[in-house]
């Protein structure tokens, strides 16, 4: 009746550790996860934007508070699943337990299959062995833009000879922020704040905290606390950190730690460069190569009920799918947790399969009008931001039932492209000295 895990049983593709850096091909149309073809909707124009609300005639180049919204209404995005490229890793990198970036995937970990009825106390070690993350360090995009410092032979434009530093990228952003951005139309709680600076043709996307987010954070409950440790917990669990070595639940967990991948892709006309944490890779050396071999690891209240099995399916696999298939990672295992933290069943969920298993419920979420709207998003703001410059941060605000609106800021408090990553990005290609 549900998915199963089944991954032991699926025959890989020999892996190419070199296919890293290629343009991605389209999605098949085999791989389409709802029975229709992963293509460009040809009705889709550059100048089809009936649903943006502009009231003010030319928005974009004015830096004044402006008029023009962009609508979240599920009905508006009904259309065709636009094109998707299948996303390409073009590279990696690692944050340590002080949060030092490095340019390789030392923190990548394996994946070790639990018995399908575990017994993990997700409440271990939250005492004792547990090293949070500093969340009031806000580190913007600051780790993406290292590594593109770090890898900038790969990225530059065919042809920069002339000297424009630009990468050949319209997009960069961390994945959450796209997942963030593929779940509004169904969001009903949480509004989000997206800052954009377009920067040598490249447009930059980077989340600010909003006020409703900071004071949810500050006051957390001591419960809360512990259950988004749970999570973390649960990788441990499930995961080694070599190749052929086992979980080892007794060591500390440590948030800081973080194995990011860097992928490439193409959502209708937008090139996309965007960064995402992975927990963990299929250990099988035949496994096919990242992002395909990629799990994630969730948990998630044991589900008793049909009802509690439908909610799943209606609000959380969003989630799961989302942050999922922007990247191109398969697999979701989950872990279900009872009252009092003990993971007491493990289930996978294939990406591809998530829009079957949703079709069934009454009102449900659609994958069309989350890349659709994502889309368009990207659209209106490659419309609105259009001064080149790293001082000027166009603030996309959302709130539940309300249209995307924006305001301008100069040299504000909003800036956040480092003057190191300005100043490397703006010398000559041929003045970078490669390692
Ligand atoms: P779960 O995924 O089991 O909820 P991720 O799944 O994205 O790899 O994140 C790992 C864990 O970080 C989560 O486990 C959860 O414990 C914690 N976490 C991530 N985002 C969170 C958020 N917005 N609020 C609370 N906890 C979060
Ligand atoms: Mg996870």
């Amino acid at each position: 009746m549900h998915s199963k895990a089944v991954m032991n049983q699926r025959s890989y593709r020999s892996q190419n550790p070199n296919s890293s850096y290629k343009r991605p091909s389209e999605y098949r149309p085999e791989q389409n996860d709802d029975g229709r073809s992963y293509r460009e909707a040809k009705h889709r124009k550059q100048d089809d934007h009936h649903h943006y609300q502009s009231q003010s005639r030319s928005f974009a180049g004015k830096y004044t508070p402006s008029s023009g919204s962009l609508s979240t209404r599920r009905e508006l995005y009904e259309k065709d699943f636009p094109l998707y490229k299948q996303p390409v890793e073009i590279g990696c990198f690692s944050l340590d337990c002080n949060r030092r970036f490095f340019n390789d995937g030392r923190q990548m970990r394996y994946y070790v299959e639990p018995d399908r009825n575990p017994n993990f106390n997700l409440r271990d070690g939250y005492k004792d062995r547990f090293t949070k993350r500093d969340e009031s360090q806000k580190e913007k995009l600051d780790h993406i833009l290292r590594w593109i410092v770090s890898n900038r032979s790969k990225l530059n434009s065919k042809g920069v000879a002339a000297s424009s530093s630009a990468i050949d990228f319209d997009f960069v952003t961390w994945r959450g922020h796209l997942t963030k951005l593929l779940c509004t139309p169904y969001e009903m709680r949480e509004g989000w704040m997206l800052a954009v600076t377009r920067f040598q043709g490249t447009i930059y996307i980077s989340e600010v905290e909003t006020e409703a987010a900071r004071r949810d954070c500050e006051n957390r409950t001591e419960k809360h606390e512990e259950m988004m440790y749970w999570g973390y917990k649960f990788e441990q669990y499930a995961c080694s950190d070599d190749v052929d070595g086992s979980p080892d639940p007794s060591g500390v967990v440590n948030t800081n730690e973080a194995f990011c991948t860097v992928v490439q892709t193409r959502l209708a006309d937008h090139r996309l460069l965007f960064s995402g944490e992975v927990d963990c890779r299929d250990k099988d050396p035949n496994a096919p190569a990242p992002p395909a071999c990629y799990v994630e690891l969730k948990t998630s209240a044991e589900i008793c009920t049909p009802k509690q099995r439908s909610n799943l399916h209606r609000f959380k696999l969003l989630k799961w799918w989302a942050q999922s298939f922007l990247p191109g990672v398969p697999r979701v295992v989950a872990g279900f947790r009872d009252h009092d933290g003990v993971v007491v069943a493990v289930e996978t969920f294939h990406i591809s399969k998530i829009s079957q298993l949703i079709k069934n419920e009454y009102n449900c979420w659609k994958p069309t009008v989350c890349m659709n709207f994502c889309s368009d998003f990207l659209s209106f703001v490659k419309r609105v931001a259009t001064e080149d410059n790293p001082c000027v941060v166009y603030l996309f605000s959302w709130e539940p039932r309300r249209d995307v609106t924006y305001s301008i800021h100069r040299d504000s408090e909003f800036s956040f492209l480092p003057h190191w990553y300005v100043e490397e990005m703006t010398r000559r290609p041929d003045s970078h000295t490669q390692p």
